[in-house]
């Protein structure tokens, strides 16, 4: 298996970055269930100078279990995201990785995202110079290109690759597709061979399964898959991609509580409130803000159970730690999956919220 700068993974499955998902508590799970890789959420560059509250969340790493840490940062201008990545490097990241991907405007007119893919000088620009200031493995997440008419991925790989990046990771849709339509693992294919054999290609894109995840690596000859909305209420994919077992009604409902917790605590940790509010009042306002941004994963935890509808409208409406802890062990004590609507209701989870 090729390495990615100095790391040895430990197999080829990766947890994908995702905004308000792969936070410290879903990434320790998703490496204890066995990814070999799980990349921060995309952190702004200009959010690492000012280290505001929030930022120091994302930061938020466990040492014993994130090895190595890789960490995702957004921004256009070489010499700030170099800096940047000075400071990712004080706060333990021992990979960098560079978001070329991310759609949303308000990343992508601030001329980073994916519109780096529209101006291959200035990524690679990036990448040299976080290396050269951090000493640091640098990777790249790039998209099939910016529309249907400028699919140029191939000619920003050689960029990047110019520049001394560490590995590619390829989400095979256009910026304009954003996450709709089927990805074109082609492209991962013509990336890899493009590359050549001795270049580490990370494919991407609609991995929901371990069949998907072994026909990807045919198909495509890429050197590690990574998976981002199959993992979403199922870090177990990691354990059965290493040919482990689908976890028990018993595991789920225990792992659902203990990531609930981890949660809670993530996100009261950092939690600045405008107001002046008295102690009591301030713990149950994190409580309430943690009950609910842990709501999609509870959704998600439920896809392909039976009853997975119900219990999903039920999550909406908690508010407090003790309503989620009775509705998880009512709800996943018991919990039969559902082969019929493990396929039907892909759908109704809506992936997206996350990005705001
Ligand atoms: C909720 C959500 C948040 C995402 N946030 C990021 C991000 O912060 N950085 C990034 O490079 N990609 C991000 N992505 C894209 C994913 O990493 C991945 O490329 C995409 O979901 C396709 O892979 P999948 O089909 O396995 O989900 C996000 C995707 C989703 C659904």
């Amino acid at each position: 298996m090729l390495p990615i700068g100095p790391h040895t993974l430990k197999n080829r499955f990766l947890l994908a970055p995702m905004a308000g998902v792969s936070e410290k508590p879903f990434r320790v799970l998703a490496f204890q269930q066995g990814a070999a890789l799980c990349t921060t959420e995309l952190i702004s560059a200009q959010g690492l100078f000012r280290l505001t509250n929030r930022t120091m969340r994302y930061l938020r790493y466990d040492p014993n279990v994130e090895k190595p840490y890789s960490l995702q940062l957004f921004g256009g201008e070489p010499e700030a995201m170099a800096k940047a990545a000075v400071v990712a490097k004080q706060y333990g990241a021992e990979i960098i990785d560079i978001n070329m991907g991310c759609p949303v405007k308000k990343v992508t007119k601030t001329g980073a995202g994916s519109s780096l893919m529209c101006d291959s000088g200035r990524a690679g620009a990036i990448v040299r110079q976080i290396r050269e200031a951090t000493g640091l493995p640098v990777t790249a997440k790039i998209r099939s290109g910016w529309d249907a008419s400028n699919k140029n991925f191939l000619a920003l790989a050689d960029a990047l690759g110019a520049a001394g990046v560490a590995a590619l990771a390829v989400h095979p849709r256009t910026r304009a597709q954003g996450y709709s339509g089927k990805a074109d693992w082609t492209v991962i294919r013509d990336l890899k061979r493009h590359v050549g054999s001795g270049f580490p290609v990370i494919g991407n894109g609609d991995v929901k399964t371990v069949a998907d995840a072994h026909r990807m690596l045919d198909e495509t000859g890429c050197d590690y898959v990574m998976i981002g909305r199959g993992a979403l209420g199922n870090p177990w994919i990691f354990r059965e991609l290493n040919g482990g077992s689908k976890p028990s009604p018993q595991e789920r409902c225990q792992t659902v509580l203990s990531h609930f917790k981890q949660h809670l605590v993530h996100h009261s940790e950092a939690r600045v409130h405008r107001e002046e509010l008295e102690p009591e009042a301030r713990a149950a306002k994190d409580e309430r803000m943690g009950v609910h941004s842990f709501r999609s994963h509870l959704a998600w935890y439920a896809h392909g159970l039976y009853g997975a509808s119900a219990f999903r409208a039920e999550v909406m409406k908690l508010d407090t730690a003790r309503e989620v802890e009775a509705a998880a062990e009512r709800f996943f004590v018991g919990a039969q999956v559902d082969a019929q609507a493990m396929a039907a209701d892909q759908e109704d989870v809506d992936y997206r919220a996350a990005l705001g």
